[in-house]
Parts: structure tokens; C-alpha cells; sequence
């Protein structure tokens, strides 16, 4: 028997519900933010994951899943979302119809990294990425826009931690100095480390061996090195912050993963003891060179990205269930060939109608269809048999009341949809009322 490959997993359908709902939640806060959907290839060229010789992040030099396709094309899966999104706003020329552009993205990512639970080979991601504006306003939306979707989940037990990588200038200069300082304890430090030092320093301060040494906490803090125009931009993010009551850290030691960062970088931890190490639940900042740096026009760009199986994870962990079964409509139970037929046309009729509905196919007893019709939450239950065919009769049953009735065979339509409207359980004034939607 074959097995998912290790760091996959399915997702089973009693499992969809839950991914539905998130989905739905994340599709309704981009819609109030103003961010559009795009969907790019979840493969693209090597070039754009691996830009340039001196990337040091693990996610570049040890995570790609990289190959050579079938005509000798160099490609990767995407690890993330951003540098394909940017790929594909300089192909489309997505600038020239907006200034700033709002995307936003959900889908598959991969990264050979070692699996434990909320990482994984292959996990979801939803991406925001506001190219086109420095505002440091527009840094303070994608945080606020984060916070919706976490509270829209119940997740308020949060910590952001945020800190800014200031302009290439200021990045210049805290670079040196920390090369003399770090050159100082090449002894202390592990193998990854010294690499970083000869080829990004700054990533030194990601370190998870070395974090706990003292010559690491003693290390120089880049807010000490920003220039005026990176400080200043600083201070106003905050000042923004604490303009919509966010409550946020400054984290001098918060470098991330990615080499593309400038200015703000930030990223958002769940304080849900069980998750661990993978409580980092959404990540970002900004990124003012990568459209250049990827062949496009010079044009600033900030985003996030959040885990979706860590999102579940924690909804999971504190107790909010996303995934109440919706209720099937109608089940109807046949009882011999002739009823069934029949049966089968009348649940068409209803599915055309738009409503849920479900039939036995596996000529089942009549408990075990009752059985089934219970375990979809069904609202009605019509039994048809041969009695009541030849009569042009059907009984139904609400589950709800427990009442149940004998009605023209051809009338179940207009006897659910009634009783729906009258219970204001209809399938279509919810679908419509998003007034009455809760997240549950
Ligand atoms: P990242 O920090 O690499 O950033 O990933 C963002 C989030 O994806 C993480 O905080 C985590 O929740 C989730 N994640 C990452 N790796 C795994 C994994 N192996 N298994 C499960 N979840 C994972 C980015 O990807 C940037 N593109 C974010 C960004 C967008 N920056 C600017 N725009």
C-alpha cells in the first residue's frame, strides 16, 4: 500500500468544515480591507525563489523542493507566497491600472523542513501583500487586518512582536558592526552561524543554537544603528499602533527567515502553551526592494503570511469549534425499487430547488437509513413506500418537533421550504442575510 509522502497529510471531509469556515472568515475580512484575490502557479522558475548567491535563510538554501521538469527547466515549488505574487504583479504590469495594489492569496507551500505538528512539507498559507505604498500607515493595516481574522476566531490571547530592519543604509552599518563584534566569538558559535557571519550577519540574530549565550544578548540592537529617516518611520508605525489600541513588543532580536526584509518586520504569537515552538501563528514586514530585485519597477511593498493549520491548531486548542455539521435538508427513506425510483426524481426536484438532500444508495434496512439520516443532522425525514406511492403520498417527519404528517407526494418542496421560511431556517435567506451570519 502506498503512504502520503512524510510531512503530508490528508484532509479528511469530516476535517473540510473546519478549512471552509476559515476560508470564508479570511475571504469576508479581505473583502472589508479592500484586498482581492489572485492565484499564481504553485511552481515558478528557480529564479524567483533563489535570487540572489548570498541568500542565506534556511528557507532558501535548505528548504526548496527544486527540480529540472521534463525539458531541463529549472523549478521550484513555492515555498511561500510572496515572490510569486510580486512575479506575477510585474508580468501583468498589475501597477499600471493601481497605484497600490492589495492581494491576497490562499492556497499550498512546500518546504523540506522536519515535520512535527503545525510544520509540515506541504501547509496552506494566506497572504496578504499591499504593493505600492511606504505609508507607514499601510504597515499598521496589514497588522490590524491580522488581528480581524484572529479575533473572528477567538484568538485574543496574542503577543505582536514587532522591530524594524531600517533602510539599506542603516542595515549597512548595523552589518559591520555586528561582523566585529560577532568575529570576536567565531569559537561560541554554531556551524550555521558562521557562515551567516561571512555571508548575512544579520541573520545571526534568528539563531536558535546560540540565542541563550551571553555574547548573544550582549550583541549590538539595530534600533541603535537606524538613521534618522528609518527611525522616524519607525516611531510612527508605533505611533499608529497605538493609535487603533494595539498592543505590540519590540523585539530587538526579530530579524525573520526571509533576507528580502527592510524597515518593519513583525510577527504574531499565539500564547497557547500546547503549540510550542509553532506558535507563531502569522509573520510579515516589508519588503521595498523585492519588486526591483525581481525585475520590476522600483516599488515598495509590505505583507504577511499566516499558517493555516496553526490557525486550526489553536482554534482547536482554545475550544472554538469551527466545524458544526451544517444541516442536511431533507433525507428521504425509500423503501423497495419502485419507491426509490420515484424517490430519486422527487430529491432531484428539491436539489434543483436548492435544497440539501440525501438519499440511501446501498439498500440499506429502514434503521440503518434512519440511522443516517440522524447522523447528517437532516431537518426531514420523508419515508416512501409502496403504499404510499400508489396513493401519490409521502409521510414526512420534522425533526425538530418530531411531528409528523402524511402529504401529496409532489408537495414536499413546498412543505419544507414553508416550514423553514416560518422557522427562519431557509437555506437562501441565509445564504443571502450575512446580517444574521455568526463565525461559528
Ligand atoms: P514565514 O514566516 O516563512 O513568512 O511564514 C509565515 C507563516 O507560515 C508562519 O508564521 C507559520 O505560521 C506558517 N508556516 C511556515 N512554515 C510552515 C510549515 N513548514 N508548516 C506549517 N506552517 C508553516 C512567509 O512565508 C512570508 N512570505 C510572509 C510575508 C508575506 N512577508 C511579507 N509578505
Amino acid at each position: 500500500m502506498n503512504t502520503k509522502p512524510k510531512g503530508t497529510y490528508d484532509i479528511l471531509p469530516e476535517e473540510v468544515g473546519k478549512w471552509q469556515k476559515l476560508e470564508d472568515l479570511i475571504r469576508k475580512v479581505c473583502k472589508l480591507y479592500n484586498y482581492q484575490e489572485i492565484r499564481t502557479p504553485i511552481f515558478e522558475s528557480f529564479d524567483v525563489f533563489h535570487r540572489d548567491q548570498n541568500d542565506s535563510s534556511d528557507m532558501v538554501t535548505k528548504e526548496t523542493y527544486d527540480f529540472l521538469d521534463r525539458s531541463d527547466r529549472k523549478i521550484t515549488l513555492r515555498p511561500e507566497g510572496t515572490a510569486g505574487v510580486i512575479r506575477a504583479y510585474i508580468e501583468n504590469k498589475l501597477y499600471v491600472s493601481n497605484p497600490v495594489s492589495k492581494l491576497y492569496y490562499l492556497g499550498p507551500m512546500f518546504r523540506y523542513e522536519r515535520p512535527q505538528k503545525g510544520r509540515y512539507r506541504q501547509f496552506h498559507q494566506f497572504g496578504i501583500e499591499a504593493i505600492g505604498s511606504k505609508s507607514p500607515l499601510i504597515d499598521v493595516e496589514t497588522i490590524a487586518l491580522a488581528k480581524s481574522i484572529l479575533s473572528g476566531l477567538g484568538i485574543t490571547d496574542i503577543k505582536v512582536k514587532i522591530n524594524s530592519l531600517g533602510d539599506s543604509e542603516s542595515r549597512e552599518n548595523y552589518k559591520k558592526v555586528l561582523v566585529n563584534y560577532f568575529s570576536n566569538y567565531q569559537d561560541c558559535m554554531c556551524e550555521d552561524c558562521k557562515t551567516r557571519l561571512q555571508k548575512n550577519p544579520l541573520r545571526i540574530l534568528d539563531c536558535k543554537i546560540d540565542r541563550g549565550q551571553d555574547f548573544f544578548i550582549k550583541a549590538p540592537k539595530i534600533k541603535d544603528y537606524l538613521n534618522e529617516e528609518s527611525k522616524n518611520r519607525f516611531n510612527e508605525v508605533l505611533k499608529a499602533l497605538d493609535g487603533l489600541n494595539i498592543n505590540y513588543e519590540v523585539d530587538d532580536n526579530l530579524v525573520r527567515g526571509l533576507d528580502y526584509y527592510s524597515h518593519t518586520v513583525f510577527e504574531i504569537e499565539a500564547n497557547i502553551t500546547e503549540l510550542g515552538n509553532q506558535n507563531v501563528l502569522c509573520a510579515g514586514g516589508r519588503y521595498d526592494s523585492l519588486v526591483k530585485d525581481l525585475g520590476g519597477p522600483d516599488t515598495p511593498g509590505i505583507g504577511l503570511a499566516f499558517g493555516i493549520e496553526r490557525l486550526l491548531i489553536a482554534t482547536d486548542l482554545i475550544g472554538k469549534k469551527l466545524n458544526k455539521l451544517e444541516n442536511n435538508h431533507v433525507y428521504l427513506i425509500t423503501l423497495g425499487p419502485k419507491a426509490q425510483l420515484e424517490g430519486f426524481k422527487i430529491l432531484n426536484t428539491l436539489r434543483l430547488g436548492g435544497l440539501r438532500c440525501e438519499m440511501d444508495y446501498l439498500n440499506g434496512s429502514l434503521k440503518s437509513q434512519f440511522k443516517k439520516a440522524d447522523n447528517l443532522n437532516s431537518l426531514f425525514t420523508c419515508i416512501l413506500g409502496d403504499e404510499e406511492l400508489e396513493n401519490f403520498k409521502i409521510n414526512i417527519k420534522d425533526n425538530t418537533t418530531d411531528v409528523q404528517e402524511t402529504i401529496g407526494l409532489y408537495d414536499v418542496y413546498k412543505y419544507v421550504l414553508n416550514k423553514l421560511m416560518a422557522n427562519n431556517k431557509c437555506a437562501k435567506c441565509k445564504e443571502s442575510g450575512d446580517k444574521n451570519e455568526t463565525n461559528d
